[in-house]
């Protein structure tokens, strides 16, 4: 395990983050809809649990991070909707509604994490328990970002100066409470100087590296080049890349770790032109339960995502379609876990025990 972060007062966070997935009005949650970005920036109000429940689903908000923490304020609008006065009372009561948010998505380990912090916040509670619930969701967002920027300080001390990297998927601000996970390292690797090429796959068939991280790039002043998912190979042979830097959804006892499709490919393809991968997460995507990536269920989507494109069908009627949206990478593809508690080099069971017990 090493320990070597860029000095944090260093890095001027705030100067390459701009943009947010997620607002607590006080009232309702707002979540800025991901299916609708780049063109519109709109955001879908959410009253309710089971509508955060749906937004969740549907991919109006994603990214592992700000599942769990969208599913945080989906526990606090559940608790308004039921008449107790006694937390014992309201956490057999609030079950179901629990239940529904947990079954929105299957993948992310955070969203599981986030209703048992929830949970637990309310078997502990004393007084007023609603206020206890919204401090905790309060208390999640507040670390992811606080994390995210911890492990982006760590993990742009493991790049060399000007370094290329590759990306995939969506782990940015919008996939977080801000700064982003993998996105974080890139944003504190351009802050320092370490970064000087950046390139973010497609990520077919939902388009989150085309349609999100490339835009949210932007937004932040960060120049980056969009390739087809299919161009990755040859562009680690061109040598314009050293490291792949992609997020998790969940990182089992072992270090495998569940990401978004195409993850898998992108590691093996790493190995063969001796470009490094690191994984970056925050603590709370470490499923210490789950001893490998066998043990993992992957999430299949409706293959509609892709025989469409924004809603046309583009494939012949009848053919058919299989859509798994995560494949697992084994440990041994794996040069590098960052977390906010530190870096597992050449990550295996013993070093994850080390940090993650
Ligand atoms: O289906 P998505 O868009 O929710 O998948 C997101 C990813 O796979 C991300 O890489 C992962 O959640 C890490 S986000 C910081």
């Amino acid at each position: 395990m090493t320990d070597t972060a860029l000095a944090l007062a260093d890095l001027d966070f705030d100067r390459y983050d701009h943009v947010r997935p997620i607002r607590w009005t006080g009232e309702a949650l707002e979540l800025l809809d991901q299916r609708l970005l780049p063109f519109s920036v709109v955001h879908e109000v959410c009253r309710s649990s089971d509508e955060v429940a749906e937004a969740i689903a549907k991919l109006v908000v994603r990214g592992a991070p700000a599942i769990g923490i969208a599913a945080a304020w989906g526990v606090v609008l559940a608790a308004r909707s039921i008449e107790v006065t006694r937390a014992q009372t309201a956490l057999h009561q609030l079950e179901p509604a629990l239940q529904r948010l947990n079954a929105a998505r299957p993948t992310a380990v955070n969203l599981m994490w986030a209703l048992a912090r929830m949970r637990r916040a309310l078997a502990t509670a004393d007084g007023d328990w609603r206020a206890a619930l919204e401090r905790e969701a309060q208390a999640i967002e507040r670390e992811d970002l606080a994390a995210n920027r911890r492990m982006g300080a760590l993990g742009a001390a493991l790049l060399a100066p000007a370094s290329g990297v590759l990306t995939h998927c969506n782990t940015g601000s919008l996939a977080t409470a801000g700064f982003g996970t993998a996105l974080g390292v890139i944003r504190a690797g351009v802050a320092a100087g370490r970064v000087a090429r950046v390139f973010a796959t497609e990520t077919r068939p939902w388009n989150q590296g085309a349609r999100l991280t490339v835009w949210e790039l932007m937004q932040d002043g960060i120049d980056a080049t969009l390739i087809a998912d299919s161009a990755a190979a040859h562009l680690m042979k061109t040598g314009q890349v050293q490291w792949v830097v992609v997020g998790a959804d969940r990182i089992c006892a072992n270090g495998d770790t569940a990401n978004k499709i195409g993850t898998y490919q992108l590691a093996i393809a790493a190995k063969h032109h001796g470009v490094k991968v690191m994984v970056v997460a925050p603590s709370s995507t470490v499923d210490m339960a789950t001893a490998a990536g066998d043990a993992i269920e992957i999430e299949e989507r409706d293959p509609a995502e892709l025989l469409s494109f924004r809603g046309e069908r583009v494939v012949a009627t009848g053919v058919r379609a299989w859509n798994p949206v995560f494949d697992v990478t084994p440990h041994a593809l794996i040069d590098a876990i960052v977390t906010e508690r530190g870096v597992v080099e050449q990550p295996d069971a013993a070093r994850m025990r080390a940090l993650f017990g």
